[in-house]
């Protein structure tokens, strides 16, 4: 990569969503990275913003009886509102209704309808209102949207249009991914787009009738349409950087050295973008990162699964930095992760209440009351401050490769690591003891003391990017400036200042008492055991409620086998939606594996996984039972898998 200089982009979030965790996860990331470059001292730019334009923000004006601009106009403040309470670093946000971009974006239009690689031409063909994007007969999947995460109705359409020649760079991109290994990473997704490009690639549509919708910016050479919102978002990455418009700007900046998305972009950002900006003849952009999703139970959360947590609210309850370290240090950076608040509760809990809080709390203590409040002399280390020392200036390390190798939640882990070493360190030197034996064991003391602060620092240091507000205040009770840590001075043992006057000790991380009654309270499965265990004879009535925890879907049977040495489970796999799920059912005894395969049937499919007889279960199959006999609850009539039951 391109080291003189850092731009990192992050999508630009429709307007009309109320920002959830997964915007603010993107954002986050994005800033976390900026951080760290910039304490490296490389040069950083970092761009987010909001995409304005398209169908869904006109129906929603049109809905409110507002005008569309007045609509985002209020909007977006969700938005800005959020990324300031988080903390956020960008350093531009573009709004693609602003005149900067559409001036870029009709430009660029202008400029490839006069090279010919725009043209017009009729257009029959399928239409997805939702993802409004276009699609041919045969990528439709079972006659509704193939993205994935939809699968509505879609609508046919028969329009004259503008297309942008996206298929003569077919081959052109194919070989531009394969001979650029870091374009499309994490791996597996550079191998989806290069498994969707064996496809024929079509012509792209980039022009919407006014007609059928007029909130978007006008094709310079056709005031009857307006563009694609897709063909207008992606360039909002080249706007902010000063294409034309700031020359010296734009040559510093791009390429972008990270377009960081989530995987339900990875098309458009690794299909039409690297085909577009060939076109103009610009430089492709060094990586495009598409991260997991956050989900829910089983589910991406989203606005229209009706699941989202609010980060607002979050960051408001535990506070933006334990917050912004959860999100992360959970997620396996590329992979799926889910969001539960007692998750959040248990690390929160573990690493930063009861370790680096501690931490500082037993160091600054007994400082105070030691050393009159001033850092400690270090005497020679001996072989256990010399382990720390190493464990701590490892983590250091392995932090600032982690960010190279977009791991930031394994560089996190490590420093997690070296807190619970330090920990360890204060427990076998006990300091406490050394502090009774008055002058004789002063100086050793002193030595205990400033080595377990000196890891604190280091730490501290490193964490900095993740949570700034909170590790600002806990170096500046070790006696450490103000303001962003010296990056060089995180690689080298022994930055503490003897003498310095520590600040006031406070907790930094109160410990999370759960809430009485709550559902993820500690004490949960204890009374879940004791319901078990004293059925009641009749069943209390359930508030709606309630019953809307369930997550009941309809599946289909791909697969079903006997389980070794149980003869009343089956394993099955089954089809829930675009998921495959493995269930064990005990259902064995009253059918052959061989009459369940396409049988439509009921999952319960937020309950825990579990283990039975050492095969994995995910759900539960619904089945209905008198006396002996067993039936499985099937759909009356046919049905998507994953159809919501209820
Ligand atoms: O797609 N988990 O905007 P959008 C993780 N305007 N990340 C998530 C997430 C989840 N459950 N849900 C959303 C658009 N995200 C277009 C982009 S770019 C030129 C135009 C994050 O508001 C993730 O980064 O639907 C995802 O790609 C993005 O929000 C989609 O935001
Ligand atoms: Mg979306």
């Amino acid at each position: 990569m391109d080291t003189s200089k850092f731009y990192i982009t992050t999508p630009i979030y429709y307007v009309n969503d109320k920002p959830h965790i997964g915007h603010a996860y993107t954002t986050i990331l994005a800033d976390v990275l900026a951080r760290y470059h910039r304490l490296i001292g490389t040069p950083t730019f970092f761009l987010t913003g909001t995409d304005e334009h398209g169908q869904k923000v006109q129906q929603a004006a049109d809905k409110r009886g507002v005008q569309p601009q007045a609509h985002v106009d209020e909007t977006v403040v969700r938005f800005q509102e959020l990324w300031e309470r988080l903390e956020i670093t960008n350093d531009d946000f573009i709004r693609t209704t602003e005149p900067r971009h559409k001036q870029v974006v009709q430009k660029i239009l202008q400029d490839l309808f006069d090279r010919d690689e725009i043209y017009r031409a009729d257009y029959d063909g399928w239409y997805c209102v939702t993802c409004e994007r276009f699609f041919t007969e045969k990528d439709l999947a079972d006659g509704k949207c193939p993205e994935s995460g939809c699968g509505r109705d879609v609508e046919r359409i028969t329009e004259t249009n503008y297309f942008f020649r996206m298929s003569k760079y077919q081959q052109w991109l194919i070989d531009h991914i394969e001979a650029n290994p870091t374009f499309i990473q994490p791996d597996f997704r550079r191998n989806e787009t290069l498994g969707f490009l064996k496809k024929e690639l079509t012509d792209l549509c980039i022009s919407r009738p006014k007609s059928r919708l007029a909130w978007g910016i006008e094709l310079p050479f056709d005031s009857d349409f307006v563009t694609y919102v897709w063909f207008d978002a992606l360039v909002n990455y080249i706007t902010a950087a000063g294409y034309l418009s700031d020359d010296a700007a734009f040559a510093k900046w791009w390429p972008a050295s990270y377009h960081l998305i989530g995987k339900d972009i990875l098309t458009t950002h690794t299909v039409y973008w690297p085909t577009m900006l060939k076109a103009m003849g610009l430089e492709m952009p060094e990586t495009i990162f598409a991260h997991g999703w956050w989900l829910v139970g089983r589910d991406k959360m989203s606005k229209s699964e009706g699941n989202v947590v609010d980060p607002m609210a979050f960051a408001e309850e535990y506070g933006v930095d334990p917050f912004r370290y959860f999100l992360m240090a959970e997620m396996s950076l590329g992979q799926d992760a889910s969001f539960t608040e007692d998750a959040f509760i248990r690390r929160y809990n573990a690493e930063l209440a009861n370790d680096l809080g501690n931490m500082l709390n037993r160091v600054t203590k007994l400082i105070g009351s030691n050393f009159g409040g001033c850092i400690p002399e270090c005497g020679e280390l001996g072989e256990e401050e010399q382990a720390l020392r190493d464990v701590t200036l490892k983590a250091a390390r392995d932090m600032v490769e982690s960010v190279g190798k977009m791991r930031l939640d394994l560089g996190l882990a490590e420093l997690a690591g070296a807190v619970r070493e330090a920990n360890r360190y204060i427990e076998k030197r006990q300091p406490w003891a050394l502090a009774k034996q008055g002058d004789a064991a002063h100086a050793e003391l002193g030595t205990v003391l400033y080595t377990a602060g000196e890891a604190l620092r280091i730490i501290s240091g490193m964490f900095y990017p993740t949570m700034p507000g909170k590790m600002s205040e806990l170096r500046q009770v070790l006696g450490c400036a103000a303001g962003d840590p010296d990056f060089a001075s995180l690689s080298e043992w022994g930055g503490l200042e003897s003498g310095a006057a520590i600040g006031e000790m406070r907790s930094l991380f109160p410990r999370i008492q759960r809430k009485k009654g709550d559902a993820a309270g500690a004490k949960a499965p204890e009374v879940a055991k004791k319901a078990k265990q004293n059925k009641p004879a009749g069943l209390a009535l359930i508030e709606f409620t309630d019953f809307t925890k369930v997550d009941l879907r309809s599946v289909t049977i791909l697969e079903a086998e006997k389980v070794e040495g149980a003869d009343k489970l089956l394993k099955l796999q089954v089809e829930v939606g675009a998921e495959t799920r493995q269930v064990v059912a005990g259902i064995a005894a009253h059918y052959a594996p061989e009459d369940l395969i396409g049988k439509t049937a009921i999952l319960v499919a937020n309950l825990k996984p579990a283990t039975i007889r050492g095969v994995e279960s995910n759900g539960m199959l619904l089945a209905a039972t008198h006396k002996k006999k067993l039936k499985l609850v099937t759909l009356d009539g046919e049905l998507p898998s994953g159809a919501k039951v209820g």
